[in-house]
């Protein structure tokens, strides 16, 4: 193709494996979280592998999901939802399960399903307390947003069973969480709640988190994490019949990605290239990130053909297309040495947080898509 616009090459294989490694390693249901990539084709790709359950947070991603898969099912795991939407996801969509982590929440819940005036609505529901559980395992915490702490969520517990609905719990470790003891500890903390609550649950979801293989970054293996979830909700005793959910969304679809790029211009150590932080590269600007995507060189061969530049490695700073200066990859990142105008750049293992970031600021909107076998 020699693209001159950024493209993003899906890798059929790539997600199979992906969501058969949690079939696999986890005793419950894996759902999707659709935040890490909603693009319709990255969807497709999920769900061809056979994931048909999808943790939602917003309307847009209720209809994304349904337009393309009416039979699949949907559980509205965000705490804090618009105005109306729990309402509207009920109605509309058929949806029952709702996370929720204050009592200000459980009640527009309630008021908004009708399930407040109605015991057979409530019944229905199965309410997801969040708990709010140590991040100190992951490279992007989610703790200081979200989660009732364990006196609180025993409270929750207790309302819902009052009003009806079915009680259940959640936590979320943090994004790309480097150390399968966060989830035995969070899965510690459900026992407490439980404890505290005397109440039985109905399901348990232990949330996303799950890492992905970049460089720079040495994680377990995924089995390593299924070990320890596994042991830790064998340690809380729960009933027969308890519903096990995990809701990855970067352990899904990161390596089902490679995104191509055109180097514009170079100076010296300074490259512009046609995507960046406005558009799939957003992580690059997250603070403190060690992640680096692997990354591989192509340039032009004298016979008309291309060929990956390999050799030696520098570091350079990199622009991306826009007229703004804030628009730099906030890492200087270690290229071939001979990287010149008109080579591609192929950043690989970058399905989650990317496309889902991207913005049209300037008029660069990615949005091509192939697939390729390739990796
Ligand atoms: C409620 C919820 N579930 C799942 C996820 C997916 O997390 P990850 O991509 O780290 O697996 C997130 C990420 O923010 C989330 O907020």
């Amino acid at each position: 193709m020699r693209p001159a616009m950024p493209v993003y090459a899906l890798i059929p294989g790539a997600f199979q494996v992906a969501a058969r490694s949690f079939r696999e390693g986890f005793a419950g249901q894996t759902m999707y979280a659709v935040k890490a990539n909603h693009a319709a084709p990255v969807l497709d790709q999920v769900y061809a592998a056979g994931i048909k359950h999808f943790d939602v947070a917003s309307i847009p991603e209720v209809k994304a999901v349904h337009e393309r898969f009416p039979d699949a099912a949907m559980s509205f795991m965000a705490p804090v939802r618009l105005r109306g939407a729990a309402g509207e996801a009920h109605r509309s969509f058929g949806i029952r399960d709702f996370a929720l982590d204050s009592d200000a929440e459980l009640q527009t819940i309630l008021r908004e399903t009708g399930a407040h005036a109605d015991k057979r609505i409530a019944q229905e529901l199965t309410l997801y307390v969040r708990l709010s559980v140590p991040a100190d395992g992951a490279l992007l915490e989610l703790a200081s947003k979200f989660g009732a702490i364990v006196e609180d969520a025993a409270l929750l517990l207790g309302a819902i069973v009052r009003h009806g609905a079915r009680p259940a719990l959640t936590f979320h470790v943090g994004s790309q969480c480097m150390k399968a003891e966060a989830y035995t500890r969070a899965l510690a903390i459900c026992g407490e709640v439980i404890a505290r609550a005397g109440v039985t649950i109905a399901a348990l979801d232990i949330g996303g988190g799950f890492p992905g293989y970049y460089r720079n970054v040495i994680v377990p293996p995924l089995t390593t994490y299924f070990d320890a979830i596994n042991s830790g909700i064998r340690a809380l005793n729960l009933p027969a019949g308890t519903l096990l959910h995990c809701e990855p969304g970067r352990a899904l679809v990161a390596d089902g990605l490679s995104l191509i790029t055109q180097v514009m211009i170079r100076r010296d150590h300074t490259i512009f290239i046609n995507d960046g932080i406005y558009g799939s590269l957003n992580e690059y600007a997250l603070k403190n990130w060690p992640v680096r995507y692997p990354l591989r060189v192509f340039g032009p061969r004298p016979d008309g053909g291309i060929v990956e530049k390999q050799g030696k490695t520098e570091l350079f700073k990199v622009f991306g297309p826009t007229c703004d200066t804030l628009d730099l990859l906030h890492y200087q990142l270690e290229i071939p040495a001979g990287i010149a105008a008109d080579d591609w750049v192929v950043f690989d293992k970058l399905g989650a947080y990317s496309c889902a970031l991207r913005t049209a600021f300037n008029g660069f909107f990615p949005d091509t898509f192939i697939e390729t076998e390739a990796t």
